[in-house]
């Protein structure tokens, strides 16, 4: 597989600063060289950044950062677009508003190949607010709504060229939803699995389901990998701690049975914040879980064989 190393740092969706340095944590923890190790080409084309911003406003009070996010998501959909037509792009966050822009831009390169594109939302949070509805502010808390092709974006955040359909969204791991978003989401047909549903099923069982149907639709598949996921005792450096998340055997099983499906075309590593990590741990962690989702074993074969 050609790996494209995909710099983002970008802050302005979060509301505690720090997700600017994600990239650069990434790189320390050397992904690019457990990408190598795995027999994967890898190119890091370095850090993308924006040039002028909008003159956008809502007239939501709370709504922070409104220019410099659609000056992010306008650019990110190029860049997705561009890169996941050259290999498989990770996106290397940055907080979680990028999400914006990279699956509307892996979906339009998904439309031209015409195949559907899935997307595996693994997050605390289910990010499915509008510009009406967050009472934050916190554009990271956004994206969902936005490639999903929900009302009220218009005018404000870059147009769609192709929405992703909510069905063919599959959210892991939530435990945290706002009354708003819970509307929305009812009113879609998005499949959310929260930590209910992992203790009582198993996450084996719910991802199995998932994947099987991408495999059948010939999907191609987008896995949005959000740091808050985890649970806090092995990935403290996250702004948006919540306690009771997945933990390490959860989040490789799913990237291990990820990597064996072999539908993966395109990853986001988001909302690392480096300055709450200890001693590069979370850093360390999601280099070690995304070789998981590029092929490393603990023997030299899958062992889905049960
Ligand atoms: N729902 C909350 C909000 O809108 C939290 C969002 C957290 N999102 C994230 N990508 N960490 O403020
Ligand atoms: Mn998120
Ligand atoms: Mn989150
Ligand atoms: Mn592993």
């Amino acid at each position: 597989m050609h790996c494209r190393l995909i710099g983002i740092p970008l802050q302005d969706g979060a509301s505690r600063l720090g997700c600017e340095m994600g990239p650069s944590a990434l790189r320390v923890a050397d992904l690019a060289g457990a990408l190598e190790g795995l027999g994967h080409e890898v190119t890091d084309i370095g850090n993308v950044t924006i040039g002028e911003l909008p003159d956008v406003r809502h007239p939501n009070p709370a709504v922070r950062n409104l220019p410099q996010i659609a000056a992010w998501t306008k650019l990110l959909t190029e860049v997705a677009y561009r890169e996941a037509g050259k290999g498989m792009p990770i996106f290397m966050g940055g907080d979680h508003a990028l999400s914006a822009g990279t699956v509307a831009g892996v979906a339009r390169h998904a439309a031209e190949q015409g195949r559907p594109l899935f997307v595996l939302w693994l997050d605390a949070h289910t990010d499915f607010h509008t510009l009406d509805s967050t009472a934050s502010g916190n554009l990271h808390g956004l994206p969902a709504a936005y490639y999903t092709g929900q009302p009220g974006f218009e005018g404000y955040l870059p147009p769609l060229s192709h929405a992703v359909d909510p069905a063919n969204l599959c959210m892991i791991g939530i435990r945290s939803v706002d009354p708003a978003e819970r509307e929305t989401i009812k009113r879609n047909s998005v499949t959310v699995h929260d930590m209910r549903s992992i203790d009582e099923h198993g996450v084996a069982v719910l991802l199995r389901r998932f994947i099987d149907e991408v495999e059948a639709a010939n999907g191609m598949l987008h896995v949005s990998l959000d740091v808050d996921f985890l649970d806090p005792s092995i990935a403290p450096a996250v702004g948006t701690t919540v306690p009771g998340g997945a933990t390490f055997r959860e989040a490789h099983l799913v990237m291990e049975m990820l990597h064996d499906s072999g539908l993966v075309t395109s990853l986001d590593l988001v909302e690392l914040n480096p300055f709450l990590d200890e001693r590069g741990r979370t850093a360390t962690l999601l280099v070690d879980l995304t070789a998981s989702l590029m092929g490393r074993t603990v023997l030299d074969r899958p062992t889905r064989s049960y």
